[in-house]
């Protein structure tokens, strides 16, 4: 069985998560459903980034140690994870010992062969993204990424060669088209980072002391982004000079999933530092677009902060899963309110989904007692909605493999539609009263047909509705391999009970 190894970005462990950063998780899962059920092997890895200033800040806020406010927050991430019924292989922590202990072993090694050197750091420095800015990378004076104030810092500290591996990484880049995704991130790597010329990077901090001491001059602890960056490594098996069998058949990962805001890391640091080791690069990362509100970035001082929790508790996973996963598209920020959420409830989940299920189980028990008919009483009418049902698998696959799950979503939403319509167009009710119960029979096979084709599709999306879906259909047809022709249900086979998929959401308007 062919590998396949995902990786999230780890959430910093400094507070609860917000619905943006759990949009990364829930996109991630669907692509890691989607490849276990075309057969891949798939480890899925996420996880929690534990050290650094602002941590150590925030912890010293709230009165506590640092590690026991790391714990909390940790704790909470991962619940919010399970709450969105993500299917991780593994949860890793940077606190974790052996991580650290592997940290320190890279720095050592790098140290030994030369790529990190002591030196002064003297630089602009945003406490809260901890990254170093030259004075040409501020914006009117402020941090280029979050726009807060910097501040003047000069420090011991060691270097990492970032410049000696620049020729490397853009040949490494141009001869690997897909390397970076989106295609526009990739020119804005090339043209505003590493044409410049890429700076020598400072791996060690001495201000504070939260994090991974260099083992070997311990004043000092390893920069949070070395740290962070490598547990992609540390956490299956990597370590130098003895690399575990687990480590060798899972790197180099598929996927680095991660946001467009830290994709520099990805794939200008992360790229040299692994060319360091002499390891190979990860094969693909894309930097999916954000989850912003109508009014902007969430954030805590603007009071829009919504947590996926509480969305959870009013409108039930799958339908929160729904809209992150449609409403993001491949390269443009997706809006969230409660109002767009609930029309797409209402409109696609209630309505073309729930409410055609519901139609076609009604008509089944109405006029068959709730048996599959045989589907040999085939007219032209029915090519269309036989032939998108076949073809749905192939167009999926098509856009999973481009990561475009929300054209994804939208091909099997259109084969829904063409169920709906199709019920307009044969009118079974007519065929009923004119006694034509034979054609009856396999109109309503078509349409249970082609509505189990895209459940088995949607359990990479919406897994807990596809599950209710089967048993309504009442099979055990759930595989990719029965998607291949259009006769998964079975002629003479009875259908389970009937259940409202989800209820319509009435909006009061004050
Ligand atoms: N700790 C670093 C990542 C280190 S990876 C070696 C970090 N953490 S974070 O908690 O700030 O963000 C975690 C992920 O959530 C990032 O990929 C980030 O881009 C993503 N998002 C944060 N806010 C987001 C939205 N509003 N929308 C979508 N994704 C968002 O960065």
């Amino acid at each position: 069985m062919e590998k396949y190894y995902i990786t999230t970005a780890i959430a910093y462990a400094s507070g609860k998560p917000h619905i943006g950063n759990t949009y990364e998780i829930v996109l991630a899962d669907a692509i890691a459903r989607f490849k276990r059920l075309q057969g891949y092997d798939v480890y899925f890895q996420t996880g929690t980034d534990e050290h650094g200033e602002k941590i150590e800040l925030k912890a010293k806020e709230a009165n506590m140690s640092p590690q026991s406010y790391v714990d909390n927050n940790a704790k909470e991430i991962k619940n919010i994870w399970d709450v969105m019924n993500t299917s991780y292989d593994k949860f890793v922590r940077t606190t974790d010992n052996n991580h650290k202990k592997i940290v320190q072993h890279i720095f050592k090694y790098m140290y030994d062969k030369g790529d990190i050197y002591k030196g002064e750091y003297q630089g602009m420095y945003c406490t809260p993204c901890e990254s170093f800015w030259t004075e040409s990378q501020l914006i009117d004076g402020k941090c280029p990424d979050c726009g807060r104030d910097v501040q003047v810092k000069c420090e011991e500290a060691y270097f990492f060669r970032l410049s000696k591996y620049q020729d490397k990484l853009v040949e490494y880049i141009n001869n690997h088209p897909d390397f970076i995704q989106p295609i526009s991130r990739k020119n804005e790597m090339i043209n505003n980072f590493i044409k410049p010329g890429l700076q020598d990077l400072c791996v060690s901090r001495s201000s504070f002391s939260w994090g991974i001491n260099v083992d070997f001059d311990p004043k000092h602890v390893i920069y949070v982004w070395l740290d962070a960056l490598t547990n992609y490594i540390t956490n299956i098996g990597f370590d130098i000079n003895k690399q575990s069998t687990e480590f060798n058949r899972l790197w180099p990962a598929d996927l680095h999933l991660v946001g467009k805001d830290i994709i520099r890391f990805h794939s200008i640091y992360w790229p040299c530092f692994l060319m360091s080791l002499g390891l190979p690069l990860p094969k693909k990362i894309f930097g999916h677009p954000w989850l912003i509100m109508e009014d902007g970035k969430m954030s805590k001082s603007k009071g829009n902060v919504i947590y996926a929790d509480d969305l959870v508790k009013e409108f039930g996973v799958d339908a929160v899963r729904y809209y992150f996963l449609h409403e993001i598209p491949f390269a443009n920020d997706g809006i969230f309110s409660k109002e767009l959420l609930i029309n797409k409830i209402n409109s696609d989940l209630a309505n073309n989904l729930g409410n055609l299920l519901n139609r076609t189980m009604a008509m089944s028990k109405k006029y068959f007692d709730g048996i599959v008919m045989s589907k040999n009483y085939v007219e032209d009418i029915d090519n269309d909605l036989i032939n998108s049902s076949i073809s749905l698998y192939d167009k999926v696959c098509h856009n999973m493999d481009d990561l475009k799950v929300c054209d994804a979503i939208d091909n099997i939403l259109e084969v829904l539609s063409k169920c709906n319509k199709y019920i307009d167009d044969t009118m079974p009710w007519i065929l009923a009263k004119n006694g034509q119960n034979k054609r009856l029979g396999t109109v309503l096979y078509n349409l249970l047909e082609s509505i189990r084709i895209c459940a088995v599709l949607l359990q990479a999306f919406i897994p807990d509705t596809a599950e209710r879906i089967f048993k309504q259909l009442n099979t055990t047809k759930k595989e990719f391999s029965t998607l291949k022709g259009f006769n998964g249900m079975t002629e003479g086979d009875s259908l389970g009970e009937s259940e409202v998929l989800f209820k319509r959401i009435e909006v009061v308007k004050d």
